[in-house]
């Protein structure tokens, strides 16, 4: 294991501002936000809104990484350009989701597990091959009456744990996605209380493991209330509650902490990146970035419909997030930045 070479790519990967966009979406996720808009569920439809994301001009001053699917990461331009020679000319390194998803748990009702360790050592050989300097894996936790319990805490940390060593070993460097979903009634101080709790276990498995922590990314949740739950958090509630647990249970070693955005809407999840820059940089040992996916895309897929002619429009809406998120990241995101 080259552990400088990994050190290097996650220090380049929440370098300057810059954050990771993922358009890592599975073909069932992908045709479902598809669906929703009218757009047709194909693999050229896919294909093509791929080719709009990354032919988005000047994207590489906003991302540092983009997180591809399998099926995206062997796919070209119209004009027959390789996505990933598109990517390495727009100076914006290449990832890859390795999970095959979260499956149900037997014999936890309402819990899943991430599956996709089998064979993953021979798959991770193979995208390093290609190109890729960084890989994926999301696990999912969900809150509600009894749940999570603590062996779907625990198995899926574990799994998390042996995925990043394996990154490493390949030389890829693991993004490591502990999501606590925001589905449900839970209030704030619940999921405070649930995400503190799959951080330790994580870092628990990850040392276990013998990850090295200074190659590798953390991509937690903001600690939100439940999107159900009647009383709703102000942004600095959310700030102070996200960073105070990021505080306790990640180690400084780790160079970089990219949120994910989980559904909120690109607006908050960029006030809320702004806020917790500005309150806490100057105290923070790792650099707080994102990773989004929804609050990046979300305006650009509305706006492109599928349609050639709305391509323009759609990658300057992708921009403008992408921007934003960049802005936050210096602590200088202004509602104003939305009317501009
Ligand atoms: P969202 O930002 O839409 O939550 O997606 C991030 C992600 O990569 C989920 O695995």
């Amino acid at each position: 294991m080259n552990e400088q070479a990994l050190i290097d790519i996650a220090i380049k990967l929440v370098a300057d501002n810059k954050g990771l966009l993922a358009m890592d979406e599975s073909n069932s996720t992908c045709n479902k936000r598809f669906a929703k808009l009218g757009i047709p569920q194909t693999l050229e439809a896919r294909r093509a809104y791929r080719e709009l994301i990354i032919t988005t001009p000047s994207l590489g001053g906003s991302i540092s990484g983009v997180i591809l699917y399998d099926e995206t990461i062997r796919q070209q331009k119209r004009d027959g350009t390789p996505f990933l020679k598109v990517l390495g000319e727009a100076g914006i390194i290449p990832g890859i989701k390795v999970d095959i998803g979260a499956k149900d748990l037997a014999a936890h009702p309402g819990e899943k597990i991430t599956e996709g360790l089998d064979g993953l050592r021979v798959r991770l050989q193979e995208y390093f091959q290609m190109g890729a300097r960084f890989a994926k894996w999301r696990a999912v936790i969900s809150i509600g009456e009894g749940i999570p319990s603590r062996s779907c805490i625990e198995a899926n940390a574990q799994a998390l744990a042996r995925y990043a060593a394996l990154c490493q070993e390949a030389g890829l460097v693991p993004i490591v996605e502990p999501e606590v979903l925001m589905d449900g009634e839970h209030t704030l101080e619940r999921c405070h209380k649930v995400t503190e709790e799959v951080l330790r276990n994580v870092f628990i498995q990850l040392n276990c493991q013998r990850v090295l922590l200074e190659g590798m990314i953390l991509k937690p949740n903001m600690v939100l209330p439940g999107l159900s739950c009647p009383k709703q958090a102000s942004v600095d509630e959310v700030t102070n509650i996200t960073v105070n647990s990021l505080l306790r249970t990640v180690p400084a070693a780790v160079p970089g902490i990219a949120f994910l955005s989980g559904g909120q809407s690109g607006e908050l999840a960029s006030a809320r990146l702004n806020a917790m820059n500005i309150r806490f940089k100057s105290r923070l040992p790792w650099a707080l970035a994102f990773s989004f996916a929804r609050a990046i895309q979300q305006p650009a897929l509305e706006i492109w419909l599928g349609q050639e002619t709305n391509v323009k429009a759609a990658q300057q809406a992708l921009l403008h997030r992408a921007r934003c998120n960049l802005a936050a990241r210096g602590g200088e995101y202004t509602a104003k930045m939305e009317r501009t």
